[in-house]
């Protein structure tokens, strides 16, 4: 008898049903008055007493696994599905919902990949700085409007701890740190003490790249920049550098790239001129590589630094700059597709 209970404790296991009516039949053969389990006990009466025992506890663990086998073949079914199928490994997965990278964050990594691939490393430096690294090493001059109080946030009381207004202090860190050759680039964010409007902000982006070697020549500059505004904005893109003055470089120059919403035609955007600014640049002066003690007459190099904000207007039609800093979650949406 144990043998039989056996063999149909295997069949249970085994038993499928795809509807109701087919969990009912097997409900029937097993179950019911009639059923097998039900015979199975009327035989129980002529088991002789020493297997009694043993054969009654198997018998009541067949019910109950009968029991809890025809219970899961109902739940599947009513589910939906039979027991050996009721999930769907075809159906589409979920939506899962992705953040997004803050548009200064992408063209950041942009400049800097765009630089990387021109053998620049990057650079860092504190916000906090003084007087020295921000001002007085790159050669600009003791009433030089930029120390202003208006231009300038100092710290506390002393004149001499202020927020950085631009990352070429980095410049001076790692010339006064480091020798020969360097080539860095440097992003970061610099303080401004101005009113937050649509075109300006009390903080923003740069990026500042510095280039320091025997022999660099303004046409190492001028190729450096056609090759990152070709690389950032389209091989399309043409560029022309304009006669400018910053302290620190001689000779200076501005960027301008040719716009790309009117291939240089002249449009509202470039107010006309088919040309839009992008950064500043030029040679180191020599009073700079002096103050940081690099021989000028061994050594020659460039510098230049962008905006990253105005870099991502361009490219993102950004209008407004206070959106960059307001965490609007509708803003940063658009540039889900971005990556
Ligand atoms: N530091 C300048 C600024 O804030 C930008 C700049 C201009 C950086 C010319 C340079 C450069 O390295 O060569 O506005």
């Amino acid at each position: 008898m144990l043998e039989k209970i056996k063999a149909i404790g295997a069949e249970i296991d085994a038993a499928t049903a795809s509807d109701a009516s087919e969990v009912e039949a097997l409900r029937i053969k097993y179950l019911s008055k009639k059923g097998i389990i039900s015979s199975l006990m009327n035989d129980f009466r002529t088991v002789p007493a020493e297997q009694k025992r043993e054969i009654g506890q198997a018998l009541n663990e067949l019910k109950t696994r009968a029991t809890e086998r025809i219970n899961v073949l109902k739940e599947a079914c009513e589910a939906g599905g039979n027991a050996a199928g009721s999930l769907d490994l075809t159906r589409t997965a979920a939506p899962v919902a992705l953040g997004s990278r803050h548009p200064l964050s992408l063209v950041r990594e942009q400049i800097i990949d765009i630089f990387r691939r021109l053998g620049f490393t990057i650079a860092e430096g504190p916000e906090i700085e003084d007087d020295w690294h921000v001002f007085e090493s790159l050669n600009f001059a003791a009433d030089h409007p930029a120390r202003d109080m208006q231009d300038t946030f100092f710290i506390g009381r002393q004149p001499d701890v202020l927020l950085r207004t631009h990352t070429s202090s980095v410049q001076t860190r790692v010339m006064t740190s480091q020798k020969p050759p360097i080539r860095i680039i440097c992003p970061g964010r610099v303080y401004r003490n101005e009113a937050i409007s649509a075109r300006a902000h009390c903080f923003f982006h740069q990026v500042e790249a510095l280039y320091i070697d025997k022999n660099v020549s303004f046409a190492d500059l001028r190729q450096t920049l056609l090759y990152f505004a070709r690389e950032m904005f389209g091989p399309q893109t043409d560029i022309r550098l304009r006669p400018s003055y910053f302290p620190f470089t001689e000779p200076s120059a501005e960027m301008d790239i040719s716009c790309d919403l009117c291939g240089g035609k002249g449009c509202s955007f470039c107010k006309g001129t088919g040309w839009v600014e992008i950064l500043g640049c030029g040679m180191v002066d020599p009073n700079v590589l002096s103050a940081c003690g690099i021989d000028p007459n061994e050594y020659s190099g460039f510098a230049l630094g962008m905006g990253i904000e105005r870099i991502t207007n361009l490219k993102y039609r950004v209008k407004d700059l206070r959106l960059f800093s307001e965490n609007d979650v509708r803003f940063l949406d658009e540039f889900t597709a971005a990556h």
